[in-house]
């Protein structure tokens, strides 16, 4: 098993299998603090357990030979050094200890976490809080094998202010009976990203019988209307995949600093309130999250080196269930924006740099959260394989691979070999080697790759085409969809006149769109035009939302001009103290460039 680079964990010697969490939250010291008990498999001779951990202040480790209740002895440990962006390894002498415990409290900077006064919530009144532990931050708030390679089950007992409701990513029920004092279990063994806590003024809103929302009062009903379609949605992946192994499915929405669109914590999506915009036009983040129930969370990548495996299937899973649900005309469009996302982004790259960008699938590359395009060309290369061998072979090789693979942490080569054997043997002739390697080793799209072309997107791109060239606006917008919408801005120029944003405003009202999507791309125009009537709903935007892919592209449009630097600064300085930790560091990277 190659290393992990990533944490400082070596679970070729000793892996974590369950791990028991005894918690408290102090909303008034935005600290987590308790136990972490590891139950351990020693596979080798050695005397130490290093532990991946940021920010954390241990207070004590303690070891215990029995697995049952029995005598604690306290154990020495040292924690290195902080790494930027490793944290400290916490490392501790054992005697291969059946078990470890230790107690230890969060810094309230932590990483993984953000605590939320009352005014950042839709009630207003009570706190919130919430973890995002995808990719490693999980050690920011728990000590742990921070490695997607090392897969545990876990139980935690927290106990939290008792207004408050708590939820992980585990059996919650659906009971919102509060008490302060929770119980839950998580028995499938999964890797430590997916540890996931929420604690706030939350209320449960079924959507069918295995699915349901949850959310703050004011926002549970309308959510569970917007996400209907969940139960739907996974009756069509296990279809299609396999049986569903996680019982329940539910949706807890955040509030809107929440940075991400969606984290498929397992049992209990994480998603963002900006989706819920009443239209269902943005449910893809749903359909994308259940996708990771069966490609991450159950076949799960060992490395972040192999993300491609988890968020490139996921992609591709999620746009299958799409269709299913909505249709091929919704799933083409869909696709068509993400290809031409890849393209814009890879063109004016030199060859040498797509190599770096976009490397093949088989060769390890630098993990740049969620912004690398590894995921897309992983998308692209399963959609071009399901077209050469059809769905009738593509479907059944697709559900066996996630049959085989089911609860294990595996690489880019598990995959290829998989491939090779149950797919390529059995249908020779079908694709060349040639084809293949030109996905799995060499950089960029491969110029053989179809692209998705979509009707209604010609029609779009002719509307834009005219109104460029004569003016008039366009045609049948007042019909279009969001992904319409969302075409007609992409491909639009980067930068546009008054009397042209004057124009679409007067006629499509875009300035103070409820639609994020729609937002991020009009006020990205907006910023590189410097069309200063629409900059206090663009700064009112970017204060009521943190989703980093939903802002950052509007604060690296303004700083593309000097007085838009200024403004941005502005803004920033007003909307940090609502934005999540990893978002302020995003932020500030784009504005000190
Ligand atoms: N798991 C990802 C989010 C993530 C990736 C967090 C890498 C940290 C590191 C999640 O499933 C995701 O991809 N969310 C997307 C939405 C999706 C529809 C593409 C997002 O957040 O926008
Ligand atoms: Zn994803």
């Amino acid at each position: 098993m190659s290393h992990d680079r990533h944490s400082y964990a070596e679970p070729a010697l000793v892996r974590t299998t369950h791990l028991a969490l005894e918690l408290d939250l102090d909303f008034t010291a935005k600290v987590l603090s308790g136990t972490a008990t590891h139950t351990l498999a020693w596979s080798g001779p050695g005397d130490r357990l290093v532990l991946d951990t940021r920010d954390l202040t241990i207070l004590a480790v303690e070891g215990a030979v029995e697995t049952v209740e029995g005598d604690w002895e306290p154990l020495e440990y040292s924690l290195s050094v902080p790494d930027n962006e490793l944290g400290s390894a916490l490392t501790i002498r054992t005697g291969q200890h059946e078990r470890v415990r230790v107690s230890y409290r969060t810094a309230p900077t932590a990483t993984g976490l953000q605590w939320l006064e009352p005014s950042m919530t839709a009630g207003g009144m009570m706190p919130f809080m919430f973890s995002q532990s995808q990719a490693i931050h999980a050690r920011s708030w728990v000590p742990v094998q921070d490695s997607p390679s090392v897969r545990f089950s876990y139980s935690a007992h927290v106990t939290a202010p008792p207004e408050l409701m708590v939820l992980m990513s585990a059996d919650n029920g659906t009971e919102s009976r509060r008490t302060g004092s929770y119980d839950v279990v998580m028995p499938e063994p999964i890797p430590s990203y997916l540890l996931a806590i929420a604690a706030g003024d939350l209320v449960f809103e079924p959507i069918g019988t295995r699915a349901g929302v949850w959310a703050e009062p004011e926002m549970a009903k309308r959510a569970a209307t917007e996400f209907s379609d969940t139960e739907e949605m996974m009756r069509v992946t296990e279809a299609l995949f396999g049986p569903y192994r996680w019982g329940r499915y539910d949706i807890l929405v955040l509030p809107p600093s929440f940075p991400y669109g969606g984290m498929e914590n397992p049992r209990m999506t994480f998603a963002t309130p900006t989706v819920v915009i009443g239209d269902k036009s943005l449910v893809s983040v749903v359909a994308h999250e259940l996708a990771h129930s069966w490609s991450g969370n159950l076949v799960t990548q060992e490395s972040w080196d192999d993300i491609w495996l988890n968020e490139g299937f996921t992609e591709y899973v999620e746009n299958r269930v799409v269709e299913a649900v909505y249709g091929t005309e919704l799933a083409v469009m869909e696709t068509a924006i993400k290809q031409h996302a890849t393209v814009v982004k890879l063109d004016p790259l030199s060859a040498a740099e797509q190599a770096v960008e976009l490397p093949g699938l088989n060769h390890r590359s630098q993990y740049h959260g969620t912004t690398g395009l590894g995921p897309l060309k992983g998308r692209w290369f399963l959609a071009w394989l399901e077209g050469r061998f059809t769905r009738e072979v593509f479907d059944p090789f697709l559900r066996g691979y996630f049959d085989r693979f089911a609860f294990q942490s595996i690489n880019s080569e598990d995959f290829a070999g998989h491939l090779r054997e149950h797919l390529l043997d059995q249908r020779p002739g079908v694709v060349t080697a040639a084809e293949v390697a030109a996905w799995l080793d060499e950089p960029g799209i491969p110029a053989f790759a179809e692209r998705a072309v979509s009707a209604r997107f010609e029609v779009v791109d002719g509307a834009r085409d005219r109104w460029l060239s004569t003016g008039q606006v366009p045609e049948g917008a007042k019909h279009w969809t969001t992904q319409e919408w969302l075409r007609f801005l992409d491909a639009a120029p980067d930068v546009l006149t008054a009397e042209q944003l004057q124009q679409l405003d007067r006629e499509y009202a875009l300035t103070g769109t409820a639609n994020g999507e729609i937002a991020r791309r009009w006020y990205s125009i907006v910023a590189a035009s410097t069309y200063s009537p629409a900059y206090d709903e663009l700064a009112s935007f970017l204060t009521r939302v943190g989703r980093m892919k939903l802002v950052l592209p509007v604060y690296k449009a303004l700083v593309r001009t000097e007085s838009g630097r200024e403004f941005a600064s502005q803004v920033f300085a007003t909307a940090r103290p609502g934005y999540h930790p990893i978002t302020i560091s995003a932020v500030l990277k784009i504005l000190r460039r």
